[in-house]
């Protein structure tokens, strides 16, 4: 089965073929992303007009892009899938137009495809061999907008254990690259700047949330320390070194509260559900270094099977998205050209059959 996926929920324009085969394993055709940084650096921030309006500049050409680099044509294909929410949704409404388009034009099945499950279901495209990644696994999930522990019991299946009582971890990560003066986006520049630290251990933050009862997460109190310490140096400008200590005691207290949390969600599951399982993190802050590492850990001491997709995998992409209307499709899943795209669409309401699993 070959599908084309597309992703415009927020700040990369992407297309990408997928092909799975009936054995359940997928291989990517191609994969093609256009980051807009640059149009929305000078704000620091994703302004969702201008994300939207060069969406739709770019989207064709690369849709064409991924087409010629998957060697196929849309007569090859069995269906197209779009990014149908949560995100910005101007963009949304660009991509899922596309799609839909392409799938009426062409008489193919057309696949409303959640964001949050294409990142879900990525480490089931990238997995060696697909029983690495088979249901059930437990989640971590972590992005820009997103916080959760989840059990996925299948296709459209979630169980949520836990989330953000406030921000995101990848939103705090660029809120925190803001105070720093590190740029945009926050993560990769935090990341980078933590590794020139000569003295990772000068800053103590408390670890949010660290030995709490529920799988929840917080991150704004962490921010908040980051801006207490920069106070307390009472200095004009941060010198570079001040900026990278700062880093690597925030990225640490991140890390080890997502792995405490992380630790008592795999408790849970490996009690709940089942032990052995895959632990599965995704979503754009899965390509921080440190954070994998701590999860790697965390797998480890619960008898859990680490899962992480390929850096450049754990960003928005639409091989991911192709993936997930991939198995939808394998399972009958797909939706009318009257899909109304959704600027918020919690995975634990998706649609899936009871034989999912
Ligand atoms: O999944 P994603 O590409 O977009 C959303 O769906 O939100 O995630 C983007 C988020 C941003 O907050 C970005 O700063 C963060 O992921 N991020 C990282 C790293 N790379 C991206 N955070 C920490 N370390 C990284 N290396
Ligand atoms: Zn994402």
């Amino acid at each position: 089965m070959k599908i084309l996926g597309i992703e415009t929920s927020c700040d990369e324009t992407a297309a990408a073929v997928v092909a799975r085969a009936a054995d359940g394993s997928g291989r990517i055709l191609s994969n093609v992303v256009l980051s807009q940084l640059d149009e929305h650096r000078a704000y620091g921030g994703v302004v969702p007009e201008i994300a939207a309006r060069s969406h739709l500049d770019h989207l064709d050409r690369l849709v064409a892009q991924a087409m010629t680099e998957a060697e196929t044509d849309f007569a090859a294909l069995d269906g197209v899938a779009a990014t149908a929410g949560p995100g910005l949704i101007g963009g949304v409404m660009v991509g899922a137009l596309t799609a839909k388009a392409i799938a009426w034009s062409r008489g193919l099945p057309f696949i409303a495809v959640n964001h949050l499950e294409g990142h879900a279901l990525t480490a089931r495209l990238t997995a060696q061999d697909p029983n690495e990644a088979a249901f059930p696994y437990l989640l971590l999930l972590v992005s820009g907008g997103h916080c959760q522990l989840l059990a996925v019991e299948g296709v459209g299946r979630y169980r949520v254990y836990g989330g953000t009582v406030d921000d995101a971890v990848g939103e705090a990560f660029d809120k925190t690259a803001k105070l720093l003066g590190l740029g945009y986006p926050g993560g990769p520049a935090v990341e980078r700047a933590a590794e020139t630290a000569e003295r990772p251990e000068r800053f103590a933050l408390n670890p949010p949330m660290q030995g709490r009862a529920t799988c929840d997460f917080s991150f704004s109190g962490l921010k908040t320390g980051v801006r207490q310490q920069i106070q307390r140096l009472g200095k004009p400008t941060l010198s570079a070194s001040d900026k990278a200590d700062l880093a690597a005691a925030f990225q640490r207290a991140a890390a080890l509260s997502l792995a405490d949390r992380t630790r008592r969600a795999a408790v849970r599951f490996s009690e709940e559900v089942a032990p052995g399982r895959a632990l599965v993190v995704a979503g754009g802050v899965a390509a921080n270094r440190t954070i994998r590492a701590h999860l790697a850990q965390v797998a480890d001491e619960t008898g859990m099977r680490f899962q992480a997709p390929p850096l450049k995998l754990c960003t928005d992409n639409a091989a991911m998205i192709a993936w997930a209307g991939a198995e939808r499709l394998a399972l009958g899943l797909t939706d009318g050209l009257d899909f109304r795209p959704r600027p918020r669409w919690p995975l634990a309401e998706l649609s899936a059959p009871e034989t999912a699993a």
